[in-house]
């Protein structure tokens, strides 16, 4: 009798085990996931805090004029811009 509820006991200790060892990777996995997000936002936010949509006429040089940029800041915080090809209502940060 006593050696059936010994062993009732292991046998559920060994599945709650097995359950917080799940439950433990998959939050270690979704702190992971939230925290490249935090930092991708972060980075996002620190380098585009203001942006200007582009209007007919305008280039790189003159809307970093127009916000008070160097070309090399302006390059800076708009990594993926191609200056040679602006597409109207297309995105710059400006700061
Ligand atoms: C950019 O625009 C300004 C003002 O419209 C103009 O003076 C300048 O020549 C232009 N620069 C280029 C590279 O097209």
């Amino acid at each position: 009798m006593a050696n059936i509820t010994k062993s009732a006991v292991i046998f559920f200790f060994q599945i709650l085990l097995r359950l917080s060892l799940l439950l433990a990777v998959s939050m270690a996995e979704n702190k992971l996931i939230e925290g490249v997000g935090i930092l991708g936002e972060k980075d996002s936010k620190l380098e585009c805090a203001t942006a200007y949509g582009v209007r007919g006429g305008d280039n790189c040089t003159s809307v970093a004029e127009t916000f008070s940029l160097s070309p090399g800041i302006f390059a800076d915080i708009n990594p993926n811009v191609d200056c040679n090809d602006l597409l109207l209502g297309q995105w710059l940060c400006v700061q």
